[in-house]
Order: C-alpha cells, then sequence, then structure tokens
C-alpha cells in the first residue's frame, strides 16, 4: 500500500515535471547567447557631447509634432555616462550577451568628410571591454536607424547610392577599432522598417513619401559592402560573423482560399525577401518585380558578385502576428477573423500576442533560407506609461512574463524542428525612448526613473534570472 502510494506520488511528479513541456534553459544548446537587446539613439542620450553631431533623428525628434509626447532621446536613459552600472545590472541577470548599437554620428561626426572622433571610439572600447571583463558578448549592429545628418544634407543618405561608401567605411572604422574584440556584427536593423516608414508612409526622419525601394536598394548594397570588406579584410584575423536584422510579422490568411493564401506569400515577399533574397538567392522576388517594373532597382553584374557573399546568419525581430487577405475589392492585413481576434492586444497598436508566431516564423524563415543560422534579435512586450501609472503597477509585469515564456516555449518548438537558432535577445534591457511613442511606452525587463535615472528589476527581470540560472547538467 505505502510502496503503491510513493510510487504513484513519484509518477505523478514526473509527470508534472516532464511532460508538462515547460520552458527550461536545458532545452537550449549550452552555446546559445541569451541576453537583452537596446540601440544607441533609444538609450544613450549625450546627444551632443565629446564632439558627436547631431544624427537624423536628433534632428526629427525637435521637429513640432513628430513624436506622440514631444520627447526626444537628447538625454534618454544616460546610458553614455550609466554604461557601468548597466553592465553590472546585465551580469546580476545572468546573460551571456548583449546586443546595441554603435551612433555613427558618435564615430564618425561628419561621415566620411572628416576623421574619426577619439571620444566615440573610446566610449564603445569602454563599453566593450567592461562587457566582456564580465563574460559578456557583445552583439553589435552597425546601423539602428540613427545616421548623421549631415550624409542627408549633403546628398540625401539613402537615397543616393553615395552612401555605400560612406557605410562602407563606416563599418571597417568599427571592423578595425573593435573587430578584435566583437565576434557578432550585424549592418542593419530593420531595413525594411527605415525603408516604409521613412520614405513611404513618412513616419520616420527624413519623412518622405517616395522612393521606399531606392532607400532598400542602398541598404543592401551598403550590407553587402560592408560584408565584402569583413570577409576579404578581417575574417581572417578576427574570425566573427555578420548578419542582418529584419522586422518580421507572422501572417495568417484570412480566409482558407488560394486567393489568401498566395497574398500571405506576396507580403512576405515584400516584407521580408525584399532583402533576404537578393543577399542569399542574388537578386529580389518575382513577386516584387512584377508588381513594381521599374519602380524596383535592379542590380548590375557587378553588384550581384558582391551579394553573392551573403551572410552568415539572419537576425529575426520578431512581435506579432496578423491576418492577410482579400477585403471587398482591396487586399488587407486586420487583427480579427470572424470577429474573434488573432491574440490578445497590447499597448502597441496593430500588436497582437500570438506565441505560435514565434514557432511559425522560424520554421518559415529556416526553410526559405537553406536553414541559415538565425538569431533572435528582439522579442518584447510593451506597457503603457503615462503620467497616472504607478511605478508599482509597471514593475508587476507578469503579463511580460507570460508573453517572454510563451514566445520562447513555442521558439524551442520551431528548434526541434531543425532550425538552426542561435540567440534570443529581449528588447528591452531598459525602458527607453520607443520612437514616435516617445516614453509612453515601455519594453524594458528594468524600469527606468527619467527624472533619478534610477533604474528597477520589473518582475520579469527576476523571472528572467532565474530562467538562466539553472544549473546545466554536466555532459
Ligand atoms: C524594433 C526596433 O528595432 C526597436 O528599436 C524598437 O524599439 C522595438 N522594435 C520595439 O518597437
Amino acid at each position: 500500500g505505502e510502496r503503491k502510494g510513493i510510487l504513484l506520488i513519484t509518477l505523478f511528479l514526473n509527470f508534472i515535471t516532464f511532460s508538462a513541456s515547460k520552458l527550461d534553459v536545458t532545452q537550449f544548446p549550452p552555446s546559445f547567447l541569451f541576453g537583452t537587446a537596446t540601440s544607441s539613439y533609444q538609450i544613450e542620450g549625450a546627444y551632443l557631447e565629446d564632439n558627436k553631431s547631431l544624427s537624423n533623428w536628433d534632428v526629427f525628434t525637435h521637429l513640432q509634432g513628430k513624436i506622440v509626447d514631444g520627447s526626444n532621446g537628447d538625454i534618454a536613459c544616460d546610458h553614455y555616462h550609466k554604461y557601468e552600472e548597466d553592465i553590472e545590472m546585465m551580469h546580476s541577470l545572468g546573460v551571456n550577451a548583449y546586443r546595441f548599437s554603435i551612433s555613427w554620428s558618435r564615430v564618425l561626426p561628419r561621415g566620411r568628410f572628416g576623421g574619426i572622433n577619439p571620444s566615440g571610439i573610446q566610449f564603445y572600447n569602454n563599453l566593450i571591454n567592461q562587457l566582456l571583463v564580465k563574460g559578456i558578448q557583445p552583439f553589435v549592429t552597425l546601423n539602428h536607424y540613427d545616421v548623421p545628418k549631415e550624409l542627408e544634407d549633403q546628398y540625401g543618405a539613402w537615397l543616393n547610392a553615395e552612401i555605400q561608401e560612406d557605410f562602407g567605411y563606416f563599418a571597417e572604422v568599427c571592423f578595425e577599432a573593435f573587430g578584435d574584440r566583437v565576434k557578432y556584427w550585424v549592418t542593419f536593423n530593420e531595413p525594411n522598417e527605415v525603408a516604409k516608414k521613412g520614405y513611404e508612409t513618412g513616419e520616420y526622419p527624413p519623412a518622405l513619401h517616395s522612393q521606399p525601394y531606392v532607400a532598400a536598394h542602398n541598404m543592401i548594397l551598403s550590407h553587402a559592402i560592408a560584408l565584402h570588406i569583413y570577409k576579404t579584410k578581417f575574417q581572417e584575423k578576427q574570425g566573427g560573423s555578420i548578419g542582418i536584422v529584419l522586422s518580421m510579422v507572422w501572417y495568417e490568411p484570412l480566409k482558407d482560399t488560394a486567393e489568401d493564401y498566395s497574398l500571405v506569400q506576396s507580403t512576405f515577399d515584400f516584407e521580408i525577401g525584399w532583402f533576404l533574397d537578393p543577399l542569399i538567392y542574388g537578386d529580389y522576388p518575382n513577386e516584387m518585380r512584377k508588381h513594381l517594373g521599374p519602380k524596383l532597382p535592379t542590380f548590375s553584374a557587378k553588384e550581384k558578385e558582391t551579394l553573392q557573399l551573403g551572410l552568415d546568419f539572419i537576425g529575426i525581430n520578431h512581435y506579432k502576428s496578423l491576418y492577410v487577405g482579400r477585403c471587398g475589392v482591396s487586399y488587407c492585413k486586420v487583427a480579427e477573423r470572424n470577429g474573434i481576434p488573432i491574440g490578445k492586444d497590447t499597448p502597441m497598436p496593430g500588436s497582437y500576442v500570438v506565441p505560435e508566431g514565434m514557432e511559425k516564423i522560424v520554421t518559415y524563415i529556416s526553410k526559405t533560407y537553406n536553414n541559415t543560422p538565425i538569431f533572435i534579435t528582439e522579442n518584447g512586450l510593451s506597457q503603457k506609461s503615462d503620467d497616472s501609472t504607478s511605478k508599482e503597477e509597471l514593475l508587476d509585469d507578469t503579463d511580460r512574463i507570460d508573453y517572454l515564456d510563451s514566445y520562447l516555449t513555442f521558439l524551442t518548438r520551431a528548434m526541434r524542428k531543425g532550425a538552426d537558432v542561435r540567440g534570443y535577445f529581449v528588447w528591452s534591457f531598459i525602458d527607453n525612448f520607443e520612437w514616435t511613442f516617445g516614453y509612453t511606452l515601455r519594453f524594458g525587463i528594468y524600469h527606468v526613473d527619467y527624472k533619478t535615472q534610477k533604474r528597477t528589476p520589473k518582475s520579469s527581470a527576476k523571472w528572467f534570472k532565474d530562467f538562466l540560472n539553472v544549473p546545466r547538467l554536466q555532459p
């Protein structure tokens, strides 16, 4: 009787432990990178210090009516001065990697028209060295939205092929200065968003409504040139890898019709294939050519040769899923099907929680692009914040814990099905300047009090720390 009871209890406990498939860090390989992510303009502040020049975002945020709360990144999280404290926090979290970006206008205030700024180099050297002291791998983005304003004024930034030379030079300066210690490079963060919002909808600088395909073309070629420089001059002695990061929404067909399935594919071609097809298969998707004709630039024979070097990994920024299909006479992206929402909504307009989207987008990318190594370079949840939101509420972010837990769980499913995923970064490390939403949306797992610059771990930071600090079985 007693033995049978014990046996039943043991079986029951095993059942709970193993069959509930609870998220566990040991489901990831020991070499897997776990970290948090940020970008220069969103956290650094010190916008005019130590010879930094103005970036396009410094100027844009100071224009009337561009940012919902009228704020800007002049000070942001003052990370420029607080990086040591910030790295200490990361260390206490137990992450082994940190994704950040380099401010182009801090390193090369006048682009290739002026010299290298020694204080800019110094800042990133200090940051990188301190990360390494704490056992944290720097995962560095060269361009996360911000561009020296002078390049826009001189020749129109991404609309001019001249920028390829400037970006190549910037990349080379960074490889030369930091590449002995940085082993993961990202050329561009979300060039698909920059091209769309900067050159089509006008939400981002330079707030134009034309030529997104020209802007994207110059970013693709800038990526290829930077990659070429790395492979020919640095790869051998520095041994790192280099990729690109895109914003990737998962799309489901609105109706179970052949037309809606093909609209889904077309949307992937226009949002993801736009960049990855040239870099991996050497040209734009046929679907784009078919619809855009001469509006879509072409690659010369020489450019196609540069493109052949491709990339070492694909970075996925994934937050949300939507339906795509035919609504009456027009094509539409919607969040509901037969009156049922695709997922719980979030404070970020148009963003819905759909954890399965993670498994699906990762599987799609892995299958479509020859099982190229993948990093989840961003994933996370926002909180709404205004004067009436209390700090206590913001610290108690159990919905963010549920979000991260469920998205990571679906990530492990994609990995078990064969996707070669090498790392995962939570967006974001600390609350920061959320572009046109200013400080009204908070993505951090650490709370920032912008009046005092005090950082406080939210419940999600504690959760992430517990998740990471499970002892691993020895092989
Ligand atoms: C995408 C961007 O890369 C990042 O800068 C932004 O803050 C987050 N997603 C959240 O919207």
